[in-house]
C-alpha cells in the first residue's frame, strides 16, 4: 500500500516567527498520534533550519520548494541540495508551475534538478499539470506525457520509483477552484497507467499527489480516489485547522 503524503507548500509566506508558530501548532495538534499518512512541511529556505529544530522526532518531514542543479560554486542566490541536507530536508519540490511560469524552469532544467536531488538521496516532488488552454483544447494528457517524458530523461528505472509526482492543474492552483473529483481522478488514473505502460512495474509504488485548491471541504472526496496518494497543499496549509482537517481526511480514507 502506498503511504499517503500530506505536504504543505508554504510558498513565499511566513517569516521565522510565524513559521515557528505554525509548525509548533501543527505539532501540538498531532501530539500523541501516529498518523498513517506522512506529514511534510515545505517552508521558505530562510525558515528551514528553525523549523527543522522543532520537528525533530515529531512525525513531520521537512522539504524545500526548489534547489539548484549544480553542486556548488559561483551561482549567486542559489541553494544547493547539500545545503538543504544540512538543514534536515528530505524532500524537494521540483518544477512547480510557479517556477515554470516565473523563473524559467524548463523541462530540461527540471530534469537536471530531479537528477541532482536523486543523486543526494532526497525525494523530488515533481510537479506536472496543464493550463486551462491545454485542457480546453483537449491536450491535457499530451501535456502531461511531454512533461513526464522530458523530466524522466536518462534517469535510471530503479530511481524513478523514488520520485513523488504532484498533479497540479495550473488553473486550480491558488484559485479556489479545485479540479472536480472526476477530473482529478481521471488524470491520476491516466498518469498511473502511463507510468505502468512506459516505466515498468516498479512505478506502481510511485505516489501521485493532487495539488490545486485542496482544502478541508474537498479533500475527503479527492483523497478517497484510489490513485490519489496525498496532496500538495498551498493556501490551506497556512491555516492550521484546514491543514489538520486535510490530514484527518487522509487518515479516514485509508482502506483496510
Ligand atoms: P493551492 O496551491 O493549494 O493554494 O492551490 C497548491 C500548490 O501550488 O502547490
Amino acid at each position: 500500500m502506498r503511504r499517503k503524503l500530506i505536504a504543505g507548500n508554504w510558498k513565499m509566506n511566513t517569516n521565522i516567527n510565524s513559521a515557528n508558530e505554525l509548525v509548533s501548532s501543527i505539532i501540538e495538534k498531532i501530539e500523541g498520534r501516529e498518523p498513517k499518512s506522512e506529514l511534510l512541511v515545505c517552508p521558505p529556505f530562510t525558515n528551514l533550519s528553525s523549523v527543522n529544530e522543532l520537528i525533530k522526532d515529531k512525525n513531520i518531514s521537512l522539504g524545500a520548494q526548489n534547489c539548484e542543479y549544480r553542486d556548488s560554486g559561483a551561482y549567486t542566490g542559489e541553494v544547493s541540495v547539500e545545503m538543504l541536507i544540512s538543514v534536515g530536508c528530505k524532500y524537494v519540490i521540483i518544477g512547480h508551475s510557479e517556477r515554470r511560469q516565473y523563473y524559467g524552469d524548463t523541462d530540461e532544467i527540471i530534469n537536471l534538478k530531479i537528477k541532482q536531488v536523486l543523486k543526494h538521496n532526497l525525494t523530488p516532488i515533481f510537479c506536472i499539470g496543464e493550463t486551462i488552454e491545454d485542457r480546453n483544447s483537449g491536450n491535457t494528457f499530451k501535456v502531461l506525457e511531454n512533461q513526464i517524458r522530458k523530466a524522466y530523461q536518462d534517469i535510471d528505472k530503479n530511481d524513478l520509483s523514488k520520485i513523488v509526482i504532484a498533479y497540479e492543474p495550473v488553473w486550480a492552483i491558488g484559485t479556489g477552484v479545485s479540479a472536480t473529483t472526476e477530473q482529478a481522478s481521471e488524470a491520476h488514473t491516466w498518469i498511473r497507467n502511463f507510468l505502468n505502460e512506459n516505466y515498468g512495474k516498479e512505478s506502481s509504488n510511485i505516489r501521485i499527489l493532487y495539488g490545486g485548491s485542496m482544502n478541508e471541504k474537498n479533500s475527503f472526496d479527492l483523497l478517497s480516489c484510489p490513485d490519489i496518494d496525498g496532496g500538495l497543499i498551498g493556501g490551506a496549509a497556512l491555516k492550521l485547522e484546514s491543514f489538520i482537517s486535510i490530514l484527518n481526511n487522509a487518515e479516514t480514507t485509508y482502506k483496510n
